[in-house]
């Protein structure tokens, strides 16, 4: 198992263990949470596939280097697809003005919009008796209506046939203690993804949702960091060890390709089968 030395910046070697969808070069989508951990890799595996993505956080600094990154490694080597370009820049996804300038962003530097990716989120810990009205409603605001208020600025200008994905959690489905909000703002993800999805159809616009378990990011970091809960964590999970974000890639490569074109409204599981335990 990898030991997270770092924070998954983001890897530009997800072509082997994933399909090709030759469609989807040349197209363009929208990443947010994409400094680092999954949002990264998801930019990463997109423009090795000849997407071109805005990658946004609201860590500016971390996202403007992370796109950097990544474009010089793609740029590097004979690859059989022209990558995309990655674009990063500073997003709130709790306003709803900054999604606007996302989609603005990639509308001067693309030219289109085919995919959303709704992935930026917050993993406060908090027990029923402390949580404060500042930690429930920035959960809230990050992971619920971040999602919103993109999916929302991607049915303004988005093309139709695109597709939009939302972050929820295998949380959504099992819950913890000390994480209430968190699983609660995830059933939202997991519930709001239907009902955009009944909406949304009229416009041609796909919208689904991946539920990861385990994976192995900074998120997960307090897993790796005691080790009762990782053990407990090696146990449980049915197949006994975390996911990496290469794992959901796939699945969310999957979702937006045209082989989902007739899913929309459906969450994938990624979690080793833990929403089973
Ligand atoms: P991460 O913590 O490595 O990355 C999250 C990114 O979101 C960070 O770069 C952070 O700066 C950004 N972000 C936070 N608040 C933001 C805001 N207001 N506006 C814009 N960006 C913001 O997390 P990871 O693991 O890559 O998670 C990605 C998504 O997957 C999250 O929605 C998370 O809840 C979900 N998830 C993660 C799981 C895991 O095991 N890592 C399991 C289930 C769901």
């Amino acid at each position: 198992m990898s030991t997270m030395e770092n924070a998954n910046p983001g890897r530009t070697d997800t072509a082997g263990m994933t399909a090709q969808y030759p469609e989807m070069a040349g197209k363009v989508a929208v990443v947010t949470g994409a400094a680092q951990g999954m949002g990264a890799v998801f930019a990463a595996g997109l423009a090795t596939r000849g997407v071109s993505v805005v990658a946004a956080d609201i860590n500016e600094e971390q996202v403007v280097a992370t796109a950097e990154r990544l474009t010089a490694e793609l740029a590097d080597g004979d690859r059989a697809v022209r990558p995309g370009r990655i674009v990063g820049m500073r997003a709130d996804v709790t306003a709803p003005g900054d999604h606007e300038e996302l989609a603005q962003r990639a509308l001067r530097e693309f030219g289109r919009i085919d995919f959303w990716v709704n992935n930026a989120g917050i993993f406060p810990f908090a027990l029923v008796d402390d949580i404060s009205p500042e930690q429930i409603g920035s959960t809230l605001r990050v992971n619920v209506e971040g999602v919103l208020y993109g999916a929302q600025a991607a049915a303004r200008h988005m093309e139709p046939g695109g597709a939009i994905v939302n972050m929820s959690s295998v949380s959504a489905l099992r819950v913890r203690k000390g994480r209430g909000a968190y699983c609660t703002s995830k059933a939202a993800v997991a519930h709001m993804t239907e009902s955009l999805a009944v909406e949304l159809g009229d416009k041609g616009i796909r919208v689904n949702s991946i539920a990861p378990g385990y994976i192995d990011t900074a998120m997960t970091r307090w897993v790796q960091e005691d080790p009762a809960a990782l053990a407990h964590a090696l146990e449980v999970v049915p197949l006994h060890r975390l996911g990496s974000p290469e794992e959901v890639f796939g699945p969310l490569l999957f979702l937006l390709s045209d082989s989902a074109r007739y899913i929309t409204g459906h969450s994938i599981a990624v979690d080793g089968g833990s929403r089973h335990v």
